[in-house]
């Protein structure tokens, strides 16, 4: 594999346009950014101090490969607050929306970078029925529970296990206790993520219990492979291997259907711009595809890339539903660091998951996790320049 190789004014470059949030001042900016400047140089894993919540520390985690390739992970809700690549021009910028204090987070973002739980998008009313056992759960948009509830995994402080500085790659846990958000059961979770010198940040989810509950565990990263919030990403080509996608009600719940995609906007199995057939889907791309790979085994499921800048992503994973969400919501209420509203689709997302509302669907598969069993899914996200 071809490296990149990344000028060592990767630390300054990386000050970020997408990094920060609104109300930072611009001067915290630049401190923080030649603080980068002087870590970046060697591959492994550094952790800064990044502040406290729910009376507990939090950390910010900088990996760094031998590329110079940077992805910086929060322990506050295992979030991917930045993830710095080069461009075909020799820059390095963001390729992810996140900011660089912990208060950005807090003020509640949609899940910016977050690793999404007990169960990534929506269950329809917040209710399901298990083993004979009605369970009703925290709702949090509109009538449906999405994204874990009102607290769910995005908003919770992780364990971190012991991290050798020389290796990128960083082991969270949680454990979310029996009845949190409705949910039943102790659910122990552990997430790791790696960074290779591929350029690839895998991610490796595991999960136990000691009563069957349902469990669909996912990354929230918004993607913009032109490294700056301002572009849209209309003109991102997409391909998603999947013949199928699962339609929804107006609540965004599947009807249940697994519909062919051919002659719909939604066949994304040859690339298409994102935004090239856009208005024909009413609110924009927010559904669920089926991924036509054996769910279990690792493949290649989709690819983005961004022709100005030569990036290409590849999305690897065990999953076999992957949610293609293009920023919608975004409104300009969030804005950058340089005070750059974050509109609507200047990012997206490439949620790899089990289909929404599984627990309500006996057709799609399983999420269901019973004591004994091992919950174990594998996403990798990685980045390509193309010359
Ligand atoms: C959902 C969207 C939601 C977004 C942020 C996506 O996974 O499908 O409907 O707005 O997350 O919460």
């Amino acid at each position: 594999m071809k490296k990149i190789v990344v000028n060592s004014a990767l630390g300054i470059l990386m000050a970020g346009v997408f990094t920060s949030c609104g109300n930072n001042s611009s001067s915290s900016e630049s401190s923080n950014a030649s603080d980068t400047t002087s870590k970046v140089s060697k591959a492994g894993i550094q952790q800064s101090d990044w502040g406290e919540t729910d009376g507990k520390k939090v950390f910010l985690y900088t990996l760094t490969n031998e590329n110079g390739v940077q992805v910086k992970i929060s322990n506050y809700g295992g979030t991917v607050t930045s993830f710095v690549t080069p461009t075909k021009s020799g820059a390095s910028s963001n390729i992810v929306l996140g900011f660089e204090e912990l208060s950005g987070y807090l003020a509640k973002p949609p899940y910016f970078g977050a690793t999404v739980g007990r169960y990534g998008n929506r269950i329809a009313k917040g209710k399901f029925t298990l083993d004979g056992n009605t369970y009703t759960l925290a709702t949090n948009n509109g009538q449906n529970a999405l994204h874990g509830g009102l607290k769910g995994f995005d908003k919770v402080v992780w364990d971190v296990a012991p991290i050798d500085s020389a290796t990128p790659a960083l082991t969270l846990s949680y454990l979310s206790k029996d009845g949190e958000e409705g949910y039943p059961g102790n659910l122990k979770v552990s997430v790791r993520f790696s960074l290779s010198d591929d350029n690839e940040l895998t991610i490796d989810y595991e999960a136990d219990t000691d009563k069957a509950t349902p469990v669909n565990l996912t990354n929230h990263s918004y993607w913009n492979l032109t490294g700056d919030a301002k572009n849209t990403i209309l003109d991102h080509s997409l391909k998603i291997d999947a013949d199928k996608y699962t339609p929804v009600d107006t609540t965004l719940i599947p009807t249940g259907e697994l519909k062919p995609v051919k002659g719909t906007p939604f066949d994304f199995t040859e690339p298409h711009t994102v935004g090239e057939r856009i208005s024909a889907v009413p609110g924009g791309y927010d559904h669920n595809w089926v991924l036509n790979h054996k769910m279990g085994s690792m493949d290649l499921v989709a690819t983005l890339s961004d022709p100005s800048t030569g990036r290409k992503l590849e999305v690897y994973t065990t999953e076999p539903g992957l949610q293609f969400y293009s920023g919608n919501f975004l409104d300009g209420t969030i804005k950058t660091s340089f005070g750059t509203p974050i509109q609507k689709h200047a990012a997206l997302c490439l949620e790899t998951q089990h289909f929404p509302d599984s627990p309500n669907r006996p057709n799609f598969p399983s999420t269901i996790l019973k004591p004994g069993e091992k919950y174990h899914t594998t996403t990798k996200y990685k980045v390509i320049l193309e010359k």
